[in-house]
């Protein structure tokens, strides 16, 4: 163990419980958009396609990523959407435009085709409704589409297209980032607060049981947030479960140590959030919880996106929002998952967005090969090894200052409790200049020892994985390990999963 390195501490002590680890935290996105569906989940021309034209290998990874809910079909894509145009024979499928991403839309694939791929791949479908260019009339058409058994015109034609079961979509969307200027139609929160009021107590007539997502800001630093929430929650509160939040997250002008230290933009988001949500709850005199769907997050260059032309001419499934991720990308990204675990107790569902080739773990070659992002690992263990309970660590270390958050801590850390016992922590060292020294303080679980510690670094930061070279950036295991007392040397710039048990 280096001598030099910085100390750092934490303490493992079951009563620390936050909440359950909820497996909706391991949710992404898949968005017509670019080659997320088409190319990205979708190529029947490809060496790896199964009947339904669905790429093996993105399935697989997408089952070894961990993945448990999925949101479809969009994002600013929703809010032009007709879904009628993506059900029945191909054949008649109309092509459009779409405006969000100025390309065109073949409706190769639907909802149908999406939920028979949700069920391959061994995920909880999750539906956004457009109240965008259209309202309540169409949203209760989607779902009685979906989840009606059978006996009306619109489940039969469901029934007619090959599902003779419902889909059985509990996780509804209601519209997407409408406090946005950029969304398709685009309201006010008291314009939306009220259609998402009628639409979700439309769509509870048909199904009670459902769970409804209002719309949240699209970002903290949004000019209405906060008064957003407010007023939309005002009018939804009795028919809403979830709030959203969206944030995405880039390195600045080369500011690498306000980068790794995004979490705290995302802590600040969320308790703001939850602060507003109860304060209208207070102000309703309701007993009622609104929990948080953070259901689109993640790192992207979304200036890049906005510096460059958009596609010309409409093209179909054009290379759209392709980020290449490199390790600072996934260790900023491993504190934003610890950030979602730590708030287990309030955020009950989010949603990395999004899954493939579009600001995504996974990326394909069209006909050819697909690899993992740097991004893919942290996701791909945190959902593996978070079960059970979360806990707080309590985590003590030393602090650097950032152009955008002030001083921050080095170690930023939550830790899991399985039901057998063994306890997981997840630590990421944001210090760019040195190891940490984690001493970890687990004597409430009285004599354990670390059984596996890893760690995802690299000696260049920015390192990239790509089809070529693959594996370059992957979780190796720990060798800096002592037991007493238990302490693990943390690389700068790491992300690291420790064991015990
Ligand atoms: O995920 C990419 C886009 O980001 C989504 O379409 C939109 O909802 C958000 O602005």
């Amino acid at each position: 163990m280096s001598t030099t390195a910085r100390e750092a501490h934490l303490t493992i002590d079951p009563a620390f419980r936050v909440a359950p680890v909820r497996r909706r935290t391991f949710g992404t996105f898949v968005e017509h958009l670019g080659r997320c569906v088409y190319t990205g989940i979708h190529e029947p021309g490809h060496p790896s396609a199964d009947e339904d034209g669905f790429r093996r290998d993105v399935l697989d990874l997408t089952r070894e990523l961990g993945v448990s809910t999925v949101r479809y079909p969009g994002g600013n894509f929703v809010s032009g959407y007709r879904w009628e145009d993506g059900v029945g024979p191909r054949d008649r499928r109309p092509r459009r435009l779409d405006l969000a991403w100025h390309s065109t839309e073949t409706n190769e694939i639907g909802v149908d085709e999406f939920v028979a791929w949700c069920r391959k791949a061994g995920v909880e479908p999750m539906m956004a409704v457009n109240l965008g260019t259209r309202g309540i009339a169409e949203a209760v058409d989607l779902l009685e589409y979906c989840n009606h058994p059978s006996g009306t015109a619109l489940s039969d034609q469901r029934v007619a297209n090959g599902a003779k079961e419902p889909h059985d979509i509990r996780m509804w969307c209601l519209g997407n980032e409408m406090d946005g200027f950029w969304q398709t139609g685009h309201k006010t929160a008291r314009e939306y607060g009220r259609l998402a009021n009628e639409t979700a107590r439309a769509m509870r007539m048909v199904d009670p049981n459902l769970e409804l997502v209002a719309c949240g800001s699209s970002g903290s630093s949004m000019p209405t947030f906060g008064a957003w929430e407010a007023e939309v929650l005002e009018h939804t509160y009795d028919v809403v479960d979830f709030v959203s939040c969206h944030a995405y997250y880039e390195e600045k002008d080369g500011d690498l140590g306000s980068f790794l230290a995004c979490s705290t933009d995302m802590e600040y988001f969320i308790r703001s959030v939850v602060a507003t949500a109860d304060h209208v709850g207070a102000k309703l005199k309701s007993r009622k919880r609104i929990d948080i769907s953070f259901d689109e997050w993640n790192i992207w260059y979304l200036s890049r996106h906005q510096a460059a032309e958009p596609p010309r001419d409409w093209p179909v499934a054009p290379p759209l929002l392709e980020d290449r991720y490199h390790l600072a990308d996934a260790v900023a990204f491993g504190g934003l998952l610890i950030t979602l675990l730590r708030n287990s107790d309030r955020v009950t569902a989010a949603s990395l967005a999004q899954l493939v080739n579009v600001i995504a773990p996974i990326m394909t070659e069209p006909g050819g090969r697909a690899w993992r992002q740097t991004t893919f690992h942290p996701f791909a263990q945190a959902s593996r090894y978070a079960s059970g309970e979360v806990l707080r660590v309590e985590p003590v270390s030393p602090s650097y200052e950032t152009a955008e958050y002030g001083e921050v801590p080095m170690l930023h850390a939550v830790a899991t409790r399985a039901e057998d016992g063994g306890v997981t922590v997840f630590a990421v060292n944001r210090s760019t200049d040195g190891p940490l020294s984690l001493e970890i303080d687990a004597r409430a679980l009285g004599g354990v020892r670390v059984t596996g510690a890893t760690t995802l670094t690299d000696v260049d930061v920015y390192a990239r994985n790509t089809a070529d070279d693959p594996d370059r950036v992957a979780p190796r295991a720990n060798p800096d390990v002592e037991h007493d007392p238990l302490r693990v040397l943390l690389p700068p710039v790491s992300w690291n999963v420790i064991h015990l048990g």
